[in-house]
């Protein structure tokens, strides 16, 4: 990954061959006269005055400095207006700023922070820039795109290096982990069976000192979990249950619990999907290849907190052993079940998950991360996804972490009434609900699997890859963008809510 760091300096003290300068739409004077050659400073300002460039967020202009500096280029990068710029704005052009880098095969270049200095800035910063140069390459024979790597980027900074370098090094470790969550949910699913991405959760865990343990189908059909054996019986590869422990704090204290779908594909079953965009349905392991990523991070940032990360994985696929439409499959904590639709598995398989998890870890608390529902596109589109909870409090404070890593969420209501829709006749419940709130009767399915334990489920089938509507693509390159993973990582940095 780049490397970023940063340097108490002042531009005419920093050689590079490109140097970074934000600039506001409504701003007339360029400020960063100090140590810039005249010639260089009264062009730029020209520009600028002249509105020959207009600093809406993402425009660009390359000027070549003629050996007028120790910066060979300077880019000017617009910030939009200056009392609309936020972090996310830092990060979006952060990240236009690196593509373009790569773009011009420059493995260096130096960036201004565009704001006053704090931590939130520093951190989008680094962010955009880490996470817009990710790339999932590895089948590519050829093309591996390594000339046009960026390999380093300075941040210029006008204070202490120390206080700030820390918080990059942080952050750094923060989008390592969304870029294995994005490497791991991009393979195809010819190389990502349940038992291989069972075996790659092992080896990360293991890597981070995590407490691994993978339960074979079967265990699972000893122990119950008939939800995970059911969907995972019309396929070859057998399904597995992935969990990682991270014990971070000294005392015994409750951990969180971390739910994750891992369909490494869901053609549907024997309620077949049609052929439309069926390959996308690779991306129905999102969830679980987050949790994995989430736990990387929460191992490798040592917080002083417990966290089991549990990923029901399997193959939803049609055959002669297939789970049918029809079959009443007794779930893991008793309920029955009556199957009307093999393509609403996930479901199935989280619902063992979390009465598995919540009455093997006593958890204080648990939220579950899936591409459930269709249903959950037509609510909120691809850009937001859609939060179902049970405890407000706990709802709020993920709102407000979201808020910070741009990461949108959206509450849709629980209410009481939905539980209708998933009343059987001949069973407890029933897998579907029908259309009408199609993503809230998921998770009212979800609820009868989760006790009273403060729980949030958070559907991320609009957001777990960039697909048609995906807005913000300069940090988030084609394919599986790890959404969630930055969010719940700083929601468990703060570790404020439940004792
Ligand atoms: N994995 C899909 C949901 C999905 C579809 C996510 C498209 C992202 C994009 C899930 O297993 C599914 O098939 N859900 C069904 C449920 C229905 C049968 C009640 C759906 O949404 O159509
Ligand atoms: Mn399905
Ligand atoms: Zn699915």
């Amino acid at each position: 990954m780049v490397q970023i760091k940063v340097e108490q300096a002042t531009i005419d003290q920093n050689q590079t061959p490109l140097l970074v300068v934000g600039v506001y739409e409504n701003e007339n004077e360029f400020s960063h006269s100090k140590g810039l050659d005249p010639i260089l400073y009264y062009t730029i300002k020209e520009i600028i005055s002249n509105k020959e460039f207009k600093a809406v967020v993402g425009a660009r202009l390359i000027i070549p400095t003629m050996d007028k500096g120790p910066m060979k280029k300077i880019m000017l990068m617009g910030l939009g207006k200056k009392e609309k710029f936020n972090n996310e704005i830092a990060r979006i052009v952060s990240a236009k700023a690196a593509i373009k880098a790569r773009e011009m095969e420059i493995s260096e270049f130096s960036i201004l922070p565009f704001s006053n200095l704090d931590e939130g800035l520093i951190e989008a910063i680094s962010e955009g820039i880490a996470l817009s140069l990710y790339s999932f390459n590895r089948y590519k024979t050829n093309d591996k795109g390594e000339k046009s790597k960026v390999k380093q980027v300075t941040i210029l900074i006008n204070a202490d290096k120390n206080k700030i370098q820390p918080i990059i090094d942080r952050t750094a470790l923060l989008v390592e982990a969304v870029n294995l969550a994005r490497d791991l949910s991009n393979l195809p699913p010819n190389d990502c069976s349940p038992s291989q991405l069972a075996s790659i959760a092992v080896s990360v865990g293991t890597e981070y000192g995590l407490k691994t343990r993978i339960v074979e189908r079967y265990e699972m059909e000893s122990m119950g979990l008939n939800g995970i054996v059911s969907v995972g019986k019309g396929s070859q590869n057998p399904p597995k249950l992935i969990i990682l422990e991270y014990h971070g704090s000294t005392g015994d204290r409750r951990p969180y619990l971390l739910v994750g779908k891992g369909v490494t594909f869901d053609t549907g079953g024997i309620s077949l999907k049609d052929s439309d965009k069926m390959d996308e349905m690779k991306f129905d392991k999102c969830g679980g290849c987050n949790v994995v990523a989430i736990m990387k991070a929460v191992a490798s940032l040592k917080l002083p907190i417990n966290v089991v990360g549990i990923i029901p994985s399997v193959e939803n696929m049609p055959s002669s052993t297939s789970y049918r439409p029809g079959d009443i499959i007794k779930m893991y904590n008793g309920k029955t079940v009556e199957v009307l639709n093999t393509d609403a598995e996930g479901r199935l398989i989280l619902a063992d998950a979390l009465a598995f998890g919540i009455a093997s870890y006593n958890p204080k608390a648990v939220i579950d991360l899936a591409t459930l529902t269709g249903a959950c596109i037509i609510a909120l589109g691809t850009n937001v996804a859609a939060v179902i909870g049970t405890n407000k409090k706990f709802i709020d404070e993920l709102h407000k972490v979201s808020d910070r890593t741009s990461e949108k969420i959206w509450e849709l209501p629980l209410y009481e009434e939905f539980n209708e829709q998933i009343k059987s006749s001949i069973a407890d419940i029933k897998n579907i609900g029908g259309r009408p709130g199609g993503a809230i009767t998921a998770a009212a399915f979800l609820s009868n699997f989760t006790n009273d334990i403060p729980w949030i489920h958070i559907d991320i089938a609009g957001t777990a890859w960039t697909q048609e509507g995906t807005y913000e693509r300069s940090y988030n390159p084609k394919g599986a963008t790890g959404f969630g993973v930055r969010t719940i990582v700083k929601l468990l940095m703060e570790d404020n809510m439940f004792s």
